[in-house]
């Protein structure tokens, strides 16, 4: 059988890993695939380097849309990211009848269903299992192999960078900007660093999973985000000392009136397994109503591991692209008729655990105040911590830890404890799971 043929735009880390795993793994391949998956086009701006790493054979052109436009290529593969020139060039691709596969989870979350609404239309496959926690196959896990379930919630920890960044942190005690730098200079940061920091990486490929889970559009628009950098080592302190880690965690989860759809640093119990995930790995804990909690583990990103998920897609497509449509896996998991309109809950609607840090005045009665405060908005406690005040100090660290509770409720009740005069300055509030069911 003559080769399937695959242009790949942008050969940058992953495009590289793609260029060498194809090659080196090249029989496995198409022991697997049924036939030979070619690389046989690259567009990239820097073509001598292209030209380099696609090595002999392999036609090389500074324009994607010769690669899109080109009637030999059956698979094209987006790894310039973005949502400039990438989405016009995906969106080029279906049009000509060529399938795709992208690790670009921003295009999908921002952009999913234009176009996969054209990819069902033309009767090409998107595939994306690269744009989400790298080569961990949570993409087939989820839209797949736990395809008997209803999916009850997902968390994950789906950004290398910020996990990374919280690890040193936590064991070395380091300095938030000093990690950061470390993480740039391994290369495990987005371009903008603010996107891992500061939670768009993990909403984007969180928006992903929450759809496929929950048979719902891409809704990127409606996830709260809330980023690490605002993170103090205290708190990373004071969660240990109670058994907590401190990890920046996507949250997705089904609720009678909607989804939730939330990433934020959140409190885990340190006796999960999902809290011992460190340094730049990901992993994606899921719940179903059969199979009950399933975990995934893996790198999150780099040249190989992302590879691997870009070449499952092109095994995938080659062995499916000749089946009739209508029998196909469907983009998100549900037939695209039967997409629910469930609405993604307001971040007030959501209900979870609570870490309250406050410095109080070390004097009587200022416990009972704050304690009156929650218990008047019907938040019951679960753990409390009171540290010594410093040496001259009057100003004391009070920890709560909350049972569960409505977002708006707590909120309200921190007003009232910043208002009382013996409380000095704002609360700190940090979300705990306890992802124990
Ligand atoms: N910058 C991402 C991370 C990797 O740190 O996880 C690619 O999604």
């Amino acid at each position: 059988m003559k080769p399937i043929k695959v242009g790949l735009l942008g050969i940058g880390t992953v495009g590289g890993g793609t260029a060498t795993v194809l090659k080196r793994n090249a029989q496995e391949i198409s022991r697997r695939a049924g036939r030979e998956i070619q690389l046989a086009m690259v567009a990239d701006l820097n073509v001598d380097r292209a030209r380099q790493i696609a090595g002999e054979g392999v036609t090389v052109t500074a324009d994607g849309n010769e690669v899109v436009n080109h009637p030999d290529i059956d698979i094209v593969v987006e790894l310039i990211g973005g949502t400039g020139i990438a989405k016009q060039l995906v969106l080029k691709a279906i049009e000509n009848g060529k399938h795709v596969v992208t690790a670009n989870k921003k295009l999908l979350a921002e952009y999913g269903n234009e176009i996969f609404a054209k990819a069902q239309d033309k009767g090409v496959i998107v595939a994306f299992e690269a744009a989400v926690a790298g080569g961990i196959p949570i993409i087939k896990a989820l839209r797949e192999g736990l395809t008997a379930n209803r999916i009850e919630w997902i968390a994950g920890i789906i950004n290398g960078t910020s996990n990374f960044i919280l690890t040193e942190m936590r064991e070395k005690g380091s300095d938030f900007a000093d990690v950061l730098k470390e993480a740039q200079r391994l290369g495990y940061a987005e371009a903008d660093p603010t996107f891992d920091i500061e939670g768009h990486d993990a909403a984007h490929k969180l928006t992903l999973m929450s759809a496929i889970a929950f048979g719902i559009p891409v809704q990127f628009d409606k996830a709260y985000l809330e980023g690490i950098s605002r993170l103090t080592s205290a708190d990373i302190t004071y969660a240990e000392e109670l058994g907590y880690r401190i990890k920046l965690l996507g949250i997705t989860k089904r609720k009678a009136s909607g989804i939730e759809l939330r990433v934020h640093p959140t409190l885990i119990p340190e006796k999960r397994l999902i809290a011992n995930v460190n340094g730049v790995m990901n992993a994606v804990l899921a719940k179903g109503d059969a199979v009950g909690q399933t975990m995934y583990y893996g790198a999150g990103a780099g040249a190989e591991p992302t590879a691997s998920a870009v070449v499952a897609d092109l095994v995938d497509i080659t062995r499916l692209h000749t089946a009739d449509p209508e029998h196909r896996v469907p983009h998100l998991a549900f037939q695209p008729n039967q997409l629910s309109d469930l609405p993604i809950l307001p971040i007030d609607e959501i209900e979870t655990c609570y870490y309250l840090r406050l410095s109080a005045e070390d004097k009587p009665g200022v416990l009972a105040d704050v304690t009156r405060i929650l218990a008047d908005a019907d938040i019951s406690i679960d753990a409390m911590m009171q540290k010594e005040p410093a040496e001259g100090q009057t100003l004391v660290d009070v920890i709560i830890l909350t049972h569960l509770a409505v977002e708006k409720d707590v909120n309200a009740a921190i007003a009232g404890i910043e208002a009382l005069p013996t409380i000095n300055g704002k609360v700190t509030r940090i979300r705990l799971e306890t992802l124990d069911k």
